[in-house]
Parts: C-alpha cells; sequence; structure tokens
C-alpha cells in the first residue's frame, strides 16, 4: 500500500552535510562511497589521483554535483547514500528550487526532507502538480533530457476557448520566440473550450505558456497531471510521498537505465 506522508512529515537522513544546491565536497563524496577518509581522501585529492568527468581535479574545495562523475586512478567512485524519490503533488505560489535567495516558499519548504534531493525539472511559481525530487542523478539527468522523450502532460486553463483551427496548428509544432516544439497531442474539453490538455515530451522552460502565447492565448491556470505516467492521485496539493519501487523501476526503464 502507498504510505502518504503529510506535510509536516519529515524523511530521515543518514547523510549529515547541509542541504544545498551547490552539491558536496568533493572528500565527503569519496569518504562516502567507503573508499578512504575523508583526510585521506584531501591527500589523494592532492596527489593528482582523482578526476571529476575526466578531468584531474585538486582544488580541495571542489564541490560535485548529482550526475558528477569521480575517478580515482581511472575507477569509477560512487558515492553511497542512500537513493530516495519523492513525488510532490505541488502547491501554487512554490519555488521549484532548493533554496531561494530572495527567501520566498520553496518546494523543499513544503517537501520536508534532510535529503539533498533536486527536482526533475522545472515548474513555474503558480504551476501545480506532478513534480519528482530525487537525489539519483544519473535517473534525473535522463528524465529531463529531451532525447528520452518522456511525457509531461499538462491541463492548461486559457484566458478564452481554444478554437480548433489552433489546436491544430499547435499539435503539428510551433515555432516560439525562444524555441521550436514537436508535434503534440492536444485535447480540448468538450464541456469547456478552454481547459486543454497538451502532451510534451521536452521539458523546455514555460512551454506550454510559450506555445499557446504564440497564438494570443494566456495561460491563466497550470496543473502537471502528469509525468512520465505518475500521476498524483491519492495526493492533495501540498502532499508528497515516497515512489514506490515498481514506480521507479518504471521511471528507470522509460528512460533506458534497465
Ligand atoms: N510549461 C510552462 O509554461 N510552465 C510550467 O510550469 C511547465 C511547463
Amino acid at each position: 500500500m502507498r504510505k502518504t506522508v503529510n506535510k509536516h512529515s519529515k524523511i530521515k537522513s543518514s547523510n549529515s552535510e547541509k542541504e544545498t544546491n551547490s552539491g558536496i565536497r568533493l572528500n565527503k563524496y569519496i569518504a562516502d562511497s567507503g573508499f578512504c577518509s575523508r583526510r585521506q581522501a584531501d591527500e589523494i585529492i592532492k596527489s593528482g589521483r582523482v578526476k571529476v568527468n575526466n578531468v584531474i581535479e585538486t582544488n580541495l574545495a571542489r564541490r560535485v554535483q548529482p550526475g558528477d562523475n569521480v575517478q580515482i586512478d581511472s575507477n569509477p567512485i560512487k558515492q553511497s547514500v542512500k537513493l530516495e524519490y519523492i513525488l510532490l503533488n505541488k502547491p501554487k505560489d512554490t519555488i521549484t528550487t532548493v533554496r531561494d535567495e530572495k527567501h520566498r516558499k520553496t518546494i523543499m519548504d513544503v517537501v520536508k526532507t534532510k535529503f539533498r534531493l533536486f527536482p526533475v525539472g522545472r515548474l513555474d511559481r503558480n504551476t501545480t502538480g506532478v513534480l519528482i525530487l530525487t537525489n539519483d542523478g544519473e535517473l534525473a539527468n535522463r528524465l529531463m533530457h529531451p532525447k528520452y522523450q518522456v511525457e509531461r502532460v499538462y491541463l492548461a486553463g486559457l484566458d478564452k476557448p481554444l478554437k480548433f483551427t489552433d489546436a491544430e496548428r499547435i499539435s503539428k509544432g510551433v515555432t516560439t520566440e525562444d524555441f521550436k516544439s514537436s508535434p503534440c497531442e492536444i485535447f480540448i474539453d468538450p464541456a469547456d473550450h478552454s481547459l486543454v490538455y497538451i502532451t510534451l515530451k521536452e521539458g523546455k522552460n514555460r512551454e506550454v505558456k510559450k506555445i499557446f502565447e504564440t497564438f494570443g492565448y494566456k495561460v491563466k491556470k497550470l496543473d502537471r497531471k502528469s509525468f512520465a505516467g505518475i500521476t498524483t492521485a491519492g495526493l492533495a496539493r501540498g502532499e508528497f510521498r515516497r515512489l514506490t519501487k515498481q514506480e521507479v523501476i518504471h521511471l528507470k526503464k522509460a528512460v533506458k537505465l534497465i
């Protein structure tokens, strides 16, 4: 059975390093892998035996990010932290970032966890719905990469009914000010033509709004209904839960990790 974690729950972490969006110290990464102590890691780094993303790193202050490739003597080192996968039903007025300089409410104020999790992609401040957070950098990078064509289904509330001719043009792919969208599926709610489901597969910044703006429509409300088939069914806005093992396997399969 799925366990729902409410807003006030905390997830315990064995990892004592503070949450940060600037990664963790290279020596800690190496120590967490079980290779040696942090102090020994410093010596190994200074001796030039450590590479980050195939470049020798001797800077002891270097921080590594999820997805970075760390090697010692050309052998890959994996930081052994528990991998965590969270599904959030993102509420409005919440910024998709780990830390906000202006102290606005972020998703980390909603998902209270001691894990250093990162959002898989971005939703605008007032966009609601499915947002996955994880510390599995490899999975996150692939889910965000357009190559894997991960489906995102949005329900957009427009400022006026969408004309069928415009829907047809959007479905064939649009050239906006910033990008060219690929062909996509569009479904207009028969009871209210200003409510439109759009399925996109690339994850470009503010893509739904830009697509509709190109045809003179304003997106007044935006809700992500699903991401890679994962929905917020059973989760109220602002609630979150761990993904099930089956859901994690499903995501990994979707991006050819297994
Ligand atoms: N497209 C947008 O315009 N905004 C979002 O938050 C997500 C997709």
